[in-house]
């Protein structure tokens, strides 16, 4: 499939999604949300894919925020729609079977923090800024922004970031929990390459157990994470990459996992 606004290429099963209009800092007009949907839908329901990336072309913005053209164009419903739509988006990123991990590589502001946000694993660049820069536009996040910087952060930092506007560094947001790790922008893509090798050789039902029992476990009562947590374990159990992995280990060599 061809896209207008975004890159897409597969190699050694990780699928790398960039978002692709530099001279707008990537940010995310309508077009581009679609095609980030159904790219993300593709990348799903392909076998050869194990881990998906996604980054932003160029060396200054990762996505520099929901395009703000389009919105000043729209009203009420429209806007309800645009947030609606953006939230599916993050959420169904949230909810994949597969790691998603986001390369960032400069500016990550509104909309493009709350896509780094709906990712699972977060490399960031030494230069890269985080924010939630809508306050200064008269609006506030739309994509989930307020929902999952509180849930990673508490209200402490939530609040500071929503209500001032104000990015921070790498850095600060490393200190903060928001990223994985940083490293110089030379570096990223070695970082996400060594994040996501281990990845992809790892058996694909304990990748989706642990996605699931820790996304979906951070919203549960703890009974109820740990309930999901037993019946994926079950799960895992029954795969032959489990007996594989045991016996590899028993045998002091290295497991060959089929992905069964
Ligand atoms: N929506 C639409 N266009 C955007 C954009 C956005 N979110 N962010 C940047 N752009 C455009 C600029 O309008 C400019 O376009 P132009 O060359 O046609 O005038 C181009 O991208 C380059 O941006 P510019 O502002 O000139 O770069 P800068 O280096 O001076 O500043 C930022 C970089 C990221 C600090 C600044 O672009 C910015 O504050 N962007 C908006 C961030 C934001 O509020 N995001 C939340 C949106 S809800």
């Amino acid at each position: 499939m061809s896209y207008e606004n975004l890159a897409v290429v597969t190699r050694g099963g990780i699928h790398t999604i960039t978002v692709k209009r530099p001279s707008k800092l990537n940010a995310l007009n309508r077009q581009t949300l679609q095609e980030l949907y159904g790219a993300i839908i593709d990348a799903s329901g392909d076998d050869k894919v194990r881990v998906i990336v996604i980054t932003g072309s160029g060396d200054k913005a990762f996505v520099a925020g929901a395009d703000i053209t389009e919105i000043r164009e729209q009203n009420t419903t429209e806007a309800r729609r645009f947030s609606a739509f953006g939230q599916s988006l993050m959420s169904m990123i949230q909810s994949l079977e597969k790691p998603v991990i986001a390369a960032i590589n400069g500016f990550a502001l509104g909309g493009g923090m709350e896509l780094a946000l709906a990712c699972h694993l977060r490399v960031a660049s030494s230069n890269a800024r985080l924010g939630l820069p809508e306050i200064k536009l008269g609006i506030m996040p739309g994509f989930g922004g307020t929902q999952r910087l509180l849930r990673l952060t508490g209200t402490t930092v939530a609040l500071e970031m929503a209500l001032s506007g104000e990015p921070i560094s790498a850095e600060r947001a490393y200190q903060l929990g928001l990223v994985n790790r940083v490293v110089e922008a030379a570096e990223l893509e070695n970082a996400v390459k060594e994040l996501a090798g281990p990845l992809v050789k790892a058996a694909p039902e304990a990748v989706r157990g642990i996605l699931q029992a820790i996304q979906q476990g951070a919203d549960m009562p703890l009974e109820a994470g740990l309930a999901l947590e037993t019946a994926r374990f079950a799960v895992c159990c029954s795969t032959e990459d489990m007996q594989e992995g045991t016996a590899a280990f028993l045998e002091k060599r290295a497991p060959e996992l089929k992905g069964r």
